[in-house]
């Protein structure tokens, strides 16, 4: 089965053709970040109008690298929510038949585009700009939610917290390539909620203490202010996923969503869980922020089962816990 992928949900616009029986065949990207820079985030209107500009001459590009052509595509699957309504019209409004992804499970699925993909069940770390959740994955469309954020995302404390330092938007990238060059250990910041006994996470306050520091300290210790806020966000993903793990009984785990390029959250998790017998498997760094491969590879997914749907509507807001398993 032939699929095409697309994602347009938010500020990238990615297209991806997956075959069920031969994997991934190509996929492509065009990234806004540099359109919405400017204005320090995602602009909504600008965000739909460039994905119209991007999405055929990527579609067109897919094939070409596939060496395939529309008559071997057996369906679309497009990320029906949760995102920018009028970002998700431009990729719903592509074709029909075709299947509506959840973005998230985009995400969560990411891991198993793989040559040795990890097998079911296993906690999920799902660390993106707008969500941070911890699920036990027992099948596709099999989650159950374990923990989340009771405010701010993962994602989003880095972004705040560049944007305090005086980095540039998206921050998570930035702040983490500043944090490298200072001394994480030269001031300690919190780590919210890390004995709450649950899966629940908070990073607002962790936010709040940076502008204290920053208040107080200046920009003259940037660096060091990145790298303790790197350790003490990824201290708690670490530890609050290691437990999660212990209550599941699981010795798979995957991360998955932006935050997952984070090199320091890779090899902390990596370490920590090595010496509790857990192996954690990672998307392809360049999957782990948004892309068409992983629509493609969720929509294929379902395809196989003949979920597929004639209905035109998009989903800006999407429970996950609302899938039917497959
Ligand atoms: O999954 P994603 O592309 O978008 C959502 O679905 O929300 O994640 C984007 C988020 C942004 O907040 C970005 O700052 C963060 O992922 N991010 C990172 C890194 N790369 C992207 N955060 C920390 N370290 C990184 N290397
Ligand atoms: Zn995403």
């Amino acid at each position: 089965m032939l699929v095409l992928g697309v994602e347009s949900s938010c500020d990238e616009t990615g297209v991806a053709l997956y075959d069920s029986v031969h994997g991934l065949l190509a996929d492509a990207l065009y990234s806004q970040i540099v359109m919405h820079a400017e204005y320090g985030g995602v602009v909504p209107e600008l965000a739909s109008r460039d994905h119209i500009r991007r999405l055929l001459p990527l579609t067109r590009q897919v094939f070409k690298e596939s060496g395939r052509t529309l008559e071997h595509l057996d369906g679309i699957a497009y990320t029906q929510g949760p995102g920018l309504a009028g970002a998700l019209l431009v990729g719903a409004g592509m074709a029909r038949p075709a299947v509506g992804v959840h973005h998230l499970e985009g995400h969560l699925l990411s891991p198993l585009i793989s040559d040795s993909p990890p097998a079911f069940p296993f906690v999920a770390l799902l660390v993106s700009g707008g969500h941070t959740q911890l699920m036990l994955v027992s099948g596709v469309g099999r989650y159950t939610l374990l923990g989340e954020t009771l405010d701010d995302a993962a994602g989003e404390a880095f972004d705040k917290t560049a944007q305090l330092l005086g980095l540039g938007y998206p921050g998570g990238p930035a702040l983490s390539k500043l944090a490298a060059t200072g001394d994480g250990t030269r001031f300690t910041l919190p780590r919210p909620m890390l004995n709450s006994g649950d899966f629940d996470f908070s990073f607002s306050g962790l936010k709040t203490a940076v502008l204290t520091l920053v208040r107080k300290q200046g920009l003259a210790h940037a660096a060091d202010i990145a790298a303790a806020f790197q350790v003490a966000a990824v201290d708690v993903l670490v530890r609050k996923s290691l437990a999660a793990c212990k209550h599941c009984g699981a010795t798979r785990m995957v991360v998955a969503g932006g935050v997952g390029a984070n090199t320091h959250l890779r090899q902390q998790l990596t370490g920590e869980a090595a010496k509790r017998g857990i192996t954690v498997f990672y998307p392809r760094m360049e999957f782990c922020t948004d892309n068409g491969a992983m629509i493609a590879f969720a929509g294929a997914q379902r395809m196989v089962h003949a979920q597929t749907d004639l209905a035109f509507a998009v989903k800006p807001r999407w429970d996950l816990s609302t899938l039917e398993a497959v």
